[in-house]
């Protein structure tokens, strides 16, 4: 028996991960600050195996226990847990980019560093890691940007100093995703359709449509693919420096000049 390791299981993205991932058979250990006791019953409720942690991803100690009562030995991690503080640099306090960065990227870390010796004692495994179109353009706040950023930058790194221990690792980017991150913003309606016109397939992401991805770059499927990122935006970073001058451009037709 096998186990996958997903934090943030308790809403959005990394919710729908362990839905998925234990649709496919895994037991999932499900991480997350608040617990995760709706997503466990839901699995059980459709015949998977999940066990809950009510755990800080920044808190090393808890997050080593943690992983000391698995389950099973981790086969797949999905680090996921993740906060935003949407302010412009001059408005963020130091307090507050400390914050977003010890749980966006020294979250992750903190998870690396206590699965991959059980992984790879275990005979390897799959990290993917949920990154976002904000570590790739100036769409977003500062501090989850730099965040964002080196989650990138880190899956890069990794991808060589994990190959020993047969340990591929890749990241996610989302464009926007319907969740309890953004659960304020999209609500303000003016907010909303102004970003739907930005996703040039016409809609706003689902958690699902993550998962999916994710499930990919975990399963057996993408067993050559390392180091990797995969842009999950229904095509929003290939416009958005157009925005509505985009639609005035591709309207306008000339000939070779
Ligand atoms: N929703 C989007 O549009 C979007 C876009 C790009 C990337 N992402 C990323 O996707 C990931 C999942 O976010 P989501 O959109 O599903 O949001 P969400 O708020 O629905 O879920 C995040 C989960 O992480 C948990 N969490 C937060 N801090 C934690 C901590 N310190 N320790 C343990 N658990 C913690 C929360 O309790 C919550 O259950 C995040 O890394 C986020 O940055 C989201």
């Amino acid at each position: 028996m096998n186990c996958a390791v997903i934090t943030g299981a308790a809403s959005g993205i990394g919710r729908a991960c362990a839905l998925r991932l234990a649709a496919t058979g895994a037991t999932v250990a499900l991480l997350d600050r608040h617990g995760a006791d709706g997503t466990r019953r839901e699995i059980e409720d459709r015949g998977g195996k999940a066990v809950g942690f009510g755990v800080d991803v920044t808190d090393d100690d808890a997050v080593r226990d943690v992983v000391g009562r698995l389950p099973a030995p981790p086969r797949v991690l999905v680090n996921a847990a993740g906060i935003i503080v949407r302010k412009k640099l001059l408005e963020c306090t130091v307090e507050e980019w400390r914050r977003v960065v010890d749980v966006n990227l020294t979250g992750y870390f903190v998870l690396l560093r206590n699965v991959i010796p059980a992984m790879s004692a275990a005979g390897g495994g799959s990290i993917v890691q949920i990154a976002s179109i904000a570590g790739h353009t100036g769409y977003g706040f500062s501090s989850y940007t730099a965040a964002k950023g080196g989650v990138l930058a880190l899956t890069r790194q990794l991808a060589a100093e994990l190959a020993e221990h047969r340990i591929r690792i890749n990241s996610v980017s989302p464009g926007v995703v319907e969740s309890g991150l953004n659960r304020d913003t999209l609500g303000n309606q003016a907010i909303r359709q102004a970003t739907v016109d930005n996703i040039p397939l016409g809609r706003l992401g689902e958690p699902d449509d993550i998962a999916r991805v994710v499930a990919f770059l975990a399963g057996p499927e993408a067993d050559f693919v390392t180091g990797a990122d995969l842009v999950a935006d229904g095509g929003m970073i290939s416009t958005i420096h157009w925005g509505k001058a985009g639609a005035e451009l591709h309207s306008f037709h000339s000939e070779e000049r």
